[in-house]
């Protein structure tokens, strides 16, 4: 079981960070994370899809017509934001308060799950992307937009340095080895592509 302590410690700091998440983002949001995030709009297949730690519903504006999403994050705050998002574009988003260490969906539930910046800050992020996989259909598709620990192996030790205090004040680690996880976790990788170096990357997987 995920530690029920790490998780509420995490979530209350997103709750501290929701008023100030957009503004804080807004530079790199506009420079890099938006023409990401775009790819969404192709990428999203199926009828029923799950996006994981929604946040303030940045991805919401990419959400593919059609499609029925339901988003969760564990913090209530940056749900709240999240749900006014979806009405500001009137989009009709099922949102729910819910841990991705615990996902409560019958197995095979969604088409294609999915994530953005959100495996760096789970407590137990194998645990997490397990979850997706059994609540994914076996033909379905994960995908991730994650930051991650740099390959180069002097950028690597420099990152756990620093992932204190990067935790201390985000409660987000900059050095998760992601696609380590996500194979641990019993994904097969179909798409994995460096967006800015090896840091932030693109990755698309099966059951
Ligand atoms: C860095 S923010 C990214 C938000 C959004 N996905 C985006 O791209 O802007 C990480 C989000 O994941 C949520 N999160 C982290 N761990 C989670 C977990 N175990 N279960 C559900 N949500 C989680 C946080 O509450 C936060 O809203």
């Amino acid at each position: 079981m995920p530690k029920r302590s790490s998780s509420k410690r995490i979530s209350r700091r997103y709750d501290r960070l929701a008023f100030f998440y957009d503004l804080m983002e807004a530079p790199i949001e506009k420079s890099r994370f938006a023409s990401w995030r775009e790819r969404l709009t192709d990428r999203i297949t199926g009828g029923r899809v799950l996006e994981a730690g929604v946040g303030t519903g940045k991805n919401l504006p990419y959400y593919p017509p059609g499609v029925h999403v339901t988003a969760i994050d564990f913090s209530p705050k940056m749900l709240k934001r999240a749900r006014k998002m979806a009405s500001v574009l009137h989009q009709d988003v099922d949102f729910l308060e819910m841990d991705v260490q615990s996902l409560a969906f019958p197995d095979s539930s969604f088409d294609t799950v999915f994530a953005t910046f959100v495996f760096c800050s789970v407590p137990d992020p194998v645990r997490g992307l397990r979850e997706l996989r059994r609540v994914c259909r076996p033909e379905g598709r994960l995908i991730l937009l994650e930051h991650m620990r740099p390959g180069n192996p002097f950028l690597g030790i420099l990152f756990d340095l620093i992932n204190p205090v990067v935790v201390r004040m985000m409660g987000a680690n900059i050095n998760r080895r992601t696609v380590a996880n996500i194979h641990e976790a019993g994904w097969k990788l179909q798409v994995e592509e460096n967006l800015s170096s090896d840091i932030v990357r693109w990755i698309e997987a099966m059951p």
